[in-house]
C-alpha cells in the first residue's frame, strides 16, 4: 500500500519529542456535531452508525475539520464501541442519549462466552482508514484509535453511560476473576483492533482510557492501567519501516502520571485539571505531553480563547528547540469538544495556539 508523501510533519515530530517550528495542534471529538456538515451527512446516514460503516461518509466527515482549521492531525471517524459491537453486544446510538449495547455483559456465563472478535467485522473500520489516508493527500498524519479496555468494560457492563459506574464496580469487588477475564480479551481485542488500523494507514495510535479516573487508586493500576500496558506490548512499534507512536489519555488520570510515564508510549494525555508544567518536571523528555484546554473555554469569546491557549502554552514553557528528543507538546483540549461549540471559536484556538507557540520559539 502507497500513499501519499507526508506534508505537515510536525504531529508526529512532536510524538517522537523532536522540535518543530510550531506547537502542533488537533482536537478530541473535532469532527463532530458542533459542524453544521458534519450534522448535514450524518442525516444523509440516517444515524451514527450509518455514518461510522460507510466508507465515503467516514473519509467525508474525517476531512470536515481540517477543511476549516489548519489542525495538525486528522483522526480516524468512528468510534471505541466498534470492538465490543463486533463481540456481538448489539450497538445502538438511541437519538440524543447516546450509546446503548442490546446485551450488556452482567453475568458469568455472558463474561465466559466474550472473544476477541474476528477482525474482518470490522472491515469497514479499516477500510475507512485506507480511504482516508487517500484522501487526505499526505496534508497531515491520521491517528487511529481505540478504547482502552478497562473503558470499554464500563460501556459493556453498563450497558450505556453511567454517573456512578455501579454495575461495573460491583463486577470488579464481588467477582475480580470475571472482571480481570473480560479486561484480558478487551486488550488482545484492541491489540488486534489497533494493529490492523496501523497495517490499513494510520500513522499513530491512541488509546482513549476515558473513564480510568472513576477507579480508586489501587483499583486503577490493577484494572486499568495493567491491561493499558498489555495492550501496548502487543502493538506493532513501526509500519514499513516508519515508527508509530502511541499516545495514552486516561481523564481523569493526573495523579498517576508517574506510573503512566513507565508505560511503552510516546504520548501522555492529559485533562485540565492538570499543571502542565509540573506535569512536564515529572516526565522530563521521556514522554510528549498532550493537552490540555478545558473544552468550555470555547464558549467564551475569541479574545478569552485566545488568552486561555496562551495560558496553556506558557504553563508548559519554552518548547525545546535542540536535536534529539526533549520535553515536548501536543495542544489538545482536555476531552472531546461539546456539541454546543461556536465553530468560529474553533478558528480563534487553533489561530492563537499556532501564533504564541511560534512566538514562544522566536
Ligand atoms: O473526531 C473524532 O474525535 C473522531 C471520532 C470519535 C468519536 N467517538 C465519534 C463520535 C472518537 C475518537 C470517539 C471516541 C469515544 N467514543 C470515546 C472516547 C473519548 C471520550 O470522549 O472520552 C467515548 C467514551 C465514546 C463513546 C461515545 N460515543 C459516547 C459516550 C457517545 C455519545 C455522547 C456524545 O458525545 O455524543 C458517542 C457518540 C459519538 N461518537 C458521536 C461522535 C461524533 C456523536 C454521535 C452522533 O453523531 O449522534
Amino acid at each position: 500500500m502507497t500513499f501519499p508523501t507526508l506534508q505537515n510533519d510536525s504531529f508526529l515530530r512532536a510524538c517522537h519529542g523532536l522540535a518543530t517550528d510550531y506547537t502542533p495542534i488537533w482536537l478530541m471529538r473535532q469532527a463532530g456535531r458542533y459542524l453544521p456538515e458534519y450534522r448535514a451527512t450524518r442525516a444523509q446516514a440516517g444515524s451514527f452508525m450509518g455514518l461510522a460503516t460507510n466508507v465515503n461518509f467516514a473519509t467525508e466527515v474525517t476531512l470536515q475539520p481540517l477543511a476549516r482549521y489548519p489542525l495538525d492531525a486528522a483522526i480516524l471517524f468512528s468510534d471505541i464501541l466498534t470492538v465490543p459491537d463486533a463481540m456481538g453486544l448489539g450497538l445502538n446510538f438511541v437519538n440524543g442519549e447516546g450509546p446503548r449495547f442490546e446485551r450488556p455483559v452482567r453475568d458469568e456465563a455472558s463474561v465466559r462466552a466474550l472473544q476477541v472478535p474476528d477482525m474482518n467485522q470490522l472491515k469497514y473500520v479499516f477500510d475507512a482508514v485506507t480511504s482516508i489516508r487517500h484522501a487526505l493527500q499526505g496534508r497531515v498524519p491520521l491517528i487511529g484509535f481505540s478504547g482502552s479496555p478497562w473503558t470499554l468494560a464500563c460501556y459493556m457492563v453498563e450497558g450505556a453511560g453511567s454517573d456512578d459506574y455501579r454495575l461495573v464496580k460491583t463486577m470488579l469487588y464481588s467477582r475480580p476473576d470475571l472482571m480481570h477475564h473480560l479486561l484480558a480479551i478487551n486488550a488482545d481485542a484492541v491489540a488486534a483492533y489497533l494493529n490492523a488500523q496501523i497495517d490499513a494507514g494510520a500513522q499513530a495510535v491512541m488509546i482513549f482510557d476515558s473513564w480510568g479516573g472513576v477507579l480508586a487508586d489501587a483499583a486503577f493500576h490493577t484494572f486499568s492501567l495493567a491491561y493499558t500496558a498489555r495492550v501496548l506490548s502487543q502493538l506493532k512499534r513501526s509500519h514499513g519501516g516508519v515508527d508509530i507512536p502511541r499516545l495514552v489519555f486516561t481523564k481523569g488520570g493526573g495523579q498517576w502520571l508517574a506510573q503512566m510515564a513507565q508505560l511503552d508510549c510516546e504520548v501522555l494525555g492529559v485533562d485540565w485539571t492538570v499543571n502542565l508544567g509540573a506535569a512536564r518536571t515529572l516526565v522530563g523528555a521521556s514522554k510528549t505531553l498532550q493537552g490540555n484546554l478545558d473544552p468550555n473555554v470555547l464558549f467564551a469569546q475569541p479574545p478569552q480563547i485566545a488568552a486561555e491557549a496562551v495560558a496553556v502554552l506558557d504553563s508548559f514553557g519554552k518548547p525545546h528547540s535542540g536535536p534529539g528528543r526533549g520535553p515536548s507538546l501536543i495542544f489538545n483540549l482536555g476531552h472531546g469538544i461539546s456539541q454546543h461549540t461556536p465553530p468560529d471559536h474553533v478558528s480563534a484556538l487553533v489561530e492563537a495556539a499556532h501564533r504564541h507557540s511560534r512566538a514562544l520559539r522566536a
